[in-house]
């Protein structure tokens, strides 16, 4: 198998490369990244020998139709799993361009290019384009209801408006011209590996420094969990076994309000840094002014890849997060590699928006 995956150098698709390249010894992928602040050639430096001779990088934009048709033409893909993208919700507020230009200008340039080459080779039906989606399309849920692949899409934020946007056009490639693409769309992930502006290890990192933990709101916001290796089996199996022009809803059957994740981390953290009331992480918690247009609550029927493609989650959330803490206490040193100036002037401009005492 010859693998195109773009956005391999940020959170879940390092995490996926690593874990492929471990399951699949015959495969070959080419990792094409644009290097932004979220991707980190870092991620790779434990990836065993043997694994890195079948990993090829391209640094490069998924918006550079020229660079984009000379790597399909010199690797000859079977397959792409389109990862790249602009991913936080925070930031997609403060500056929503770079959304439009990369999930949906680099999303199309990159179809295109995939609809061309497939076309150049007498449209092979086993060539797949897996493009990696968002439970954020479906909007906000209500206390009650689980979003289906049928529910309609209606996002909230700059960002979850640019992947639906993004997956409109995957669609309309299948529908269209018949290139065998396939979409997921996926409840939060965790683990090894995220970038430390997303919830759970932005107050990992923050509570370790014993700094603010911020909550947005009361707290009370919903979200599904899932274990990112257990993301990488979906895919895997979607990527072999789904079928073209299909959606298929990925989650970890695993609700959380903010606050109650917060609290299991300040457990966690408390036991792991031995700390006492008096110097306990809880102290650290600070409730700030709501994210604008903030989702109240996500959750998956992911009923539909476990009756057709036998996929469910493995992991606890608590067994899980445990380690996702673990992992972070041990890799003090990538936490600092990653935390670029570029890192620092976001949380000052982010945090700062909300509560004049930070920065
Ligand atoms: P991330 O922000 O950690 O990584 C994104 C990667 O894409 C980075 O390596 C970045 O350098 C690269 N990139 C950005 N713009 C690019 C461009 N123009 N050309 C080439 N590379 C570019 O994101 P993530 O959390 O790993 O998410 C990966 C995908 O999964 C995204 O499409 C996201 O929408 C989707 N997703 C994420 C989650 C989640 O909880 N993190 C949940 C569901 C779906
Ligand atoms: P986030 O990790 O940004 O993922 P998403 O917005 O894509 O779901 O946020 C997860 C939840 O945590 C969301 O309800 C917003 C909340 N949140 C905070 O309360 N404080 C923070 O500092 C951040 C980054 C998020």
């Amino acid at each position: 198998m010859k693998l195109l995956v773009t956005g391999g150098a940020g959170f879940i698709g390092s995490n996926f490369i690593q874990y492929t390249l471990a399951q699949r010894p015959g495969w070959h992928i080419v990792n094409l990244d644009a290097l932004t602040y979220a991707g980190n050639l870092a991620n790779f430096d434990n990836l065993p020998l043997s694994h890195r001779q079948r990993h090829h990088f391209i640094k490069g934009d998924i918006k550079d139709k020229t660079l984009l048709t000379q790597i399909f033409s010199d690797y000859n893909f079977e397959a792409i799993i389109n990862f790249a993208a602009e991913s936080h919700v925070d930031r997609s507020i403060l500056g929503p361009e770079a959304f439009v230009e990369t999930n949906v200008l680099g999303t199309f340039r990159i179809l295109e290019t995939a609809k061309c080459f497939w076309e150049k080779n007498q449209k092979p039906n086993t060539f797949r384009f897996l493009h990696v989606s968002t439970d954020e399309v479906y909007g906000s849920l209500g206390k009650e209801g689980y979003f289906k692949e049928t529910s309609p899409y209606d996002p909230s934020s700059p960002y979850s408006a640019s992947k639906g946007a993004s997956d409109h056009f995957v669609s309309a490639y299948f529908r269209t011209y018949g290139l065998p693409t396939i979409i997921t769309n996926c409840s939060n992930n965790y683990g090894p590996y995220q970038f430390p502006e997303k919830l759970i290890p932005l107050m990992i990192i923050n509570s370790i420094e014993q700094k603010p933990l911020p909550v947005y709101g009361d707290g009370k916001n919903v979200r599904d969990w899932l274990y990112v290796h257990d993301h990488c089996e979906a895919l895997l199996t979607v990527i072999e076994r789904g079928i073209p022009g299909e959606t298929y809803n990925i989650g970890g059957n695993s609700e959380k309000e903010n606050i109650e994740i917060i609290s299991q981390l300040c457990d966690l953290l408390d036991e792991r840094l031995n700390r006492k009331k008096e110097n306990s992480s809880f102290q650290l918690i600070r409730f700030v002014p709501d994210r604008p247009g903030h989702d109240r609550r996500y959750a998956i029927d992911a009923s539909k890849i476990k009756k057709e493609l036998g996929w469910q989650p493995q992991h606890s959330f608590e067994k899980a997060l445990t380690k996702t803490v673990d992992w972070y206490l041990q890799h003090l040193d990538w936490v600092n590699k990653v935390k670029s100036g570029e890192y620092r002037q976001w949380v000052k401009l982010n945090y700062q928006n909300r509560d004049q005492r930070w920065g």
